[in-house]
């Protein structure tokens, strides 16, 4: 384990059967469906790739990418697109597709974007979720797991970027950022 984490909240074991459960529930609910799977950058890349591979639908694949964190552990609450994805939605049945579901801004804010472009459907799903966080009004029509509200990360997960390669899921030690 790496030293710098606390404790191991997902393992790669339960990172595999969450992706191949989500991925074979949403094979069936979008069968028929123009599928557009929309991944958050950077966080959601390890699990949109996995989760992809248990999707057996014809789909496309494209990113937004939005800033709110900065470099710290609490979100400054401003939320800045920095990478958009091209056009009218018309037709498409969009997934977004993100790491964690924290307060929900990002999310709501990408999801009221994506909205306007007249998609025929919007769904979210997300790997992690802490609901006990959240302050505004959305929610995840997938779940990978619920966990608790203390900072992670690994699987796609930074904290200043960092530790997004851990193969596992981890609640980073409080030394790391209270320094
Ligand atoms: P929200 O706008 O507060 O919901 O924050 C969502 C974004 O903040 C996520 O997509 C993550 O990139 C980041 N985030 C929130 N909580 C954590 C965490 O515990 N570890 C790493 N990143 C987090
Ligand atoms: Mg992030």
């Amino acid at each position: 384990m790496n030293k710098d984490i606390e404790k191991i909240l997902v393992t790669e074991e339960d990172l595999a059967g969450i992706t191949k459960r989500l991925g074979e529930q949403i094979t069936k609910d979008y069968a028929g469906k123009k599928l557009l799977i929309v991944g958050v950058l950077k966080g959601s890349i390890y699990f949109l790739t996995d989760l992809s591979r248990h999707i057996d639908l014809p789909c496309t694949i494209d990113f937004v990418q939005a800033s709110s964190y900065g470099a710290g552990t609490v979100s400054s609450g401003e939320i800045k697109i920095t990478k958009d994805i091209s056009g009218d939605l018309s037709g498409f049945d969009v997934l977004l597709v993100e790491d964690i579901l924290d307060t929900g801004r990002t999310l709501k804010h990408i999801h009221d974007m994506l909205s306007k472009r007249n998609p025929e459907s919007i769904a979210v799903v997300t790997l992690l979720d802490k609901p006990a966080r959240r302050e505004v009004d959305i929610y995840a029509d997938y779940v990978g797991v619920d966990v608790p509200n203390a900072f992670v990360v690994g699987y796609g997960l930074d904290y200043n970027q960092f530790y997004r390669n851990l193969p596992y899921i981890g609640i980073l030690k409080e030394s790391v950022y209270n320094k």
